[in-house]
């Protein structure tokens, strides 16, 4: 089984990115083929500064190591070090209908946003195809946001086969489970679009600041509360050990609790969760050849399997 999945580089991680996606990633690193990309061909559409996109794309990388990317396990690599990928884009547009694209939720939700409205942001859903039809992926692991996208790519490829032979495997996709959304600070969905969101390497002090201003209701110290319709409880069982998660849930239902004390709790638990991730990532940080080195080996092995699915498309169309 080939597991593949790519992460836009358009801002740091935050708890709900980790929970909602990185961490099922890293859970999935272990089948027989794992590739892992930093999707920076996509971001393209939407980060325009560079020094920023070359940051992001460096940060991402580092990320993923930190939070246990195991380069042992799997191939990680930067998207635009596999140029065979775009080739295989180019391919796959020719039999792309324009309604198929026309038809693709996130686009139409870019364009509402008022971002501008560039070619690249269209064809998104086909590089993403071409991402994934490369390496013969199996399984795609991604967020319930992005199953349109692999729907599109299954229909692609199905069409591609359909006229030049069984050229591409057809992936499904994973859907992670998000279902326990993580709340953000104000109790709505964490996202980096509210504001309301705390990065995985924010500063243990920026973080607090953070925890300290999560939104509380307005029950007196005495009173008992359930613990499950909490977004403050929520967040502390993320990170609480089973006993401590137990004994929060016993707190909330006895009463006579004050939410500063909770919340002094769970960045404690935050710190403590992150800590071995922070220190990997310094110690990585410090090393970037080594970064660089695993970056190039996951490049290198993901142009070999690329390079041999492409060649297998161009004969088969007729450009062999
Ligand atoms: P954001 O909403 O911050 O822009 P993205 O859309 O970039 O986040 O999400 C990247 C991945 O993280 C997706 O797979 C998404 O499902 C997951 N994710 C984002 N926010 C949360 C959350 N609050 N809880 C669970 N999963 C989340
Ligand atoms: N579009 C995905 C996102 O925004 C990122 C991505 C790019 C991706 N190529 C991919 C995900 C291929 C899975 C497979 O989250």
């Amino acid at each position: 089984m080939r597991v593949l999945s790519g992460i836009q580089p358009t801002g740091r991680p935050h708890w709900g990115n980790y929970y909602g996606a990185i961490k099922q990633y890293i859970d999935l690193q272990s089948a027989d083929e794992a590739y892992y990309f930093v999707a920076n061909l996509h971001a393209l559409n939407t980060v325009r500064e560079k020094h920023q996109l070359h940051q992001f794309s460096w940060d991402a990388a580092l990320d993923l190591l930190a939070l246990g990317l195991d380069p042992n396990q799997a191939n990680l690599f930067i998207q635009s070090d596999v140029p065979e990928v775009s080739e295989l884009c180019w391919l796959l547009l020719a039999g792309t209908p324009m309604g198929l694209l026309e038809r693709c939720v996130s686009y139409k939700d870019k364009i509402a946003k008022g971002l501008p409205v560039v070619a690249g942001l269209f064809a998104y859903p086909v590089l993403q195809a071409a991402d994934i039809l490369a390496y013969d992926a199996n399984i795609v692991p991604v967020g319930e946001d992005q199953k349109q996208h692999i729907e599109v790519c299954r229909d692609i490829a199905k069409a591609f086969n359909h006229q030049y032979g069984e050229v591409f495997v057809i992936p499904e996709a994973k859907i992670l489970d998000s279902s326990a959304k993580v709340p953000g600070t104000d109790g709505d969905k964490m996202s980096k679009s509210y504001d309301n969101f705390i990065e995985i390497f924010e500063s243990p002090k920026k973080m607090k600041k953070k925890v300290m201003r999560i939104s509380t209701d307005s029950r007196e110290m005495h009173q008992s509360k359930d613990p499950e319709t909490d977004h403050l409880f929520q967040l502390f069982s993320l990170f609480g050990s089973e006993s401590e998660v137990q004994s929060m849930a016993d707190l909330y239902r006895a009463g006579g609790f004050g939410y500063g004390d909770i919340k002094k709790q769970l960045a404690e638990a935050a710190e403590k969760f992150f800590a071995p991730a922070f220190e990997r990532r310094e110690e990585l940080a410090s090393k970037p050849d080594e970064v660089k080195q695993i970056l190039g080996d996951g490049a290198a092995a993901a142009r070999k399997k690329a390079g041999e699915v492409l060649l297998r498309a161009q004969k088969a169309c007729g450009l062999k």
